[in-house]
């Protein structure tokens, strides 16, 4: 089958089309016919040799896929051959075929093509992850969204528009702005211009937000503790700007806030599964009633992977990247 392989990973790294073995469905796992693969900021990383596949992964690059069911594995009862699906993965999302845990496969939701499902996963598990499990988001709290015209922060930014939470969110240009008001934030803060601390406090009497989804890291790390509210949580999901930073405590002990972290690639089948099965109970009717869709910046045939990564690593785009089939 084709696949998009690395040559010469590293600066400058190469993707081109080659020819690998199709993979077969291991026990537990269905093999997915790809319609299209969604890019992530991750998989710029793992072609520049600095984030490698976890043990027993595939090399191909790819996270996420859409498509149709192709075979089944021993025992996986959850979907049939044919069904419309897509799928979080640990690898191989760039090629014509990919294997996936049926613990990681959603129904392509009603209303949404095959295609645009690529845009699904990868986005929403975080999401859902970091805001409603690790920093337990509740009914009437306020969010602050950094990157929000991101991948994750497009999806971030509906689904707790869709849940009915003030979000605050920032993002580096007008436009950016704009699309992110657009998609249900209440206040969107060109970060280059204006100081998101300033604006959150003002716009909450002095308060500050009760949980920050963060990517940034850097001098966000004393930035956010600055901008959360009394017993606020903030979640880092990277640290783009930087993993180390000199920070002073003291608001984390005044305020009593919390500051968690994690990565989902790394996470156990189990609960990867878990948040599967939240995903298809919350987020999916959602979806389905048009509260929250995918957002599309671009797609690219399978054989453009090189100008793909180009274009998320000029960070022009708003939403997702997809590569198609
Ligand atoms: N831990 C996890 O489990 C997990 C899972 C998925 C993704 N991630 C991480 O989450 C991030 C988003 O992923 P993605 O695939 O959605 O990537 P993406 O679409 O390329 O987004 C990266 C975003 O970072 C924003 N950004 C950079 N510097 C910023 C700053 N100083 N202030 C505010 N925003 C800033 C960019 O906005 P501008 O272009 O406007 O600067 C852009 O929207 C990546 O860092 C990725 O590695 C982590």
């Amino acid at each position: 089958m084709k696949a998009i392989r690395i040559e010469h990973p590293g600066q400058g790294y190469g993707l081109a089309v080659a020819e690998i073995e199709r993979p077969s469905p291991a026990p537990g796992e269905v093999l997915i016919r790809v319609a299209a693969a969604g890019l992530n900021r991750a998989d710029l990383a793992q072609a520049m040799g600095m984030y490698p596949p976890p043990p027993g992964a595939p090399e191909t690059l790819g996270m996420e896929v859409s498509g149709e069911v192709a075979a089944l594995g021993d025992g996986v009862r959850s979907c049939e051959i044919g069904d419309a699906v897509c799928a979080l993965i640990p690898g191989g999302g760039y090629a014509e075929y990919a294997t996936a845990s049926a613990l990681c496969v959603l129904p392509v939701p009603n209303g949404v093509s095959v295609v645009d499902a690529a845009a699904l996963p990868e986005a929403h598990f975080t999401v859902w992850t970091n805001l409603i499990d690790s920093a337990r988001l509740k009914p009437g709290e306020s969010v602050l969204i950094h990157g929000g015209s991101s991948g994750v922060g497009t999806a971030a930014i509906q689904l707790c528009a869709a849940r009915g939470h003030r979000v605050f969110t920032t993002a580096g240009s007008a436009d950016k702005c704009a699309a992110c008001e657009r998609l249900g934030a209440a206040t969107a803060i060109n970060y280059r211009q204006t100081d998101f601390v300033e604006v959150v406090r003002a716009e909450t009497e002095g308060r500050g937000v009760d949980v920050v989804l963060d990517m940034v890291g850097g001098d966000y790390i004393q930035r956010n503790m600055s901008a959360a509210a009394p017993w606020g949580r903030i979640a880092n999901i990277a640290y783009q700007s930087g993993m180390s930073a000199t920070v002073n405590f003291a608001p984390m002990l005044m305020k009593r806030l919390s500051l968690l972290a994690t990565t989902l690639r790394s996470r156990t089948l189990a609960e990867k599964g878990a948040i599967r099965d939240a995903l298809l109970r919350d987020v999916w009717p959602l979806i389905e009633a048009g509260k929250i869709k995918p957002v599309i910046d671009r797609l690219f045939p399978l054989a453009d992977a090189q100008a793909a990564h180009a274009r998320m690593a000029s960070s022009e785009h708003v939403g997702k990247i997809l590569l198609t089939l």
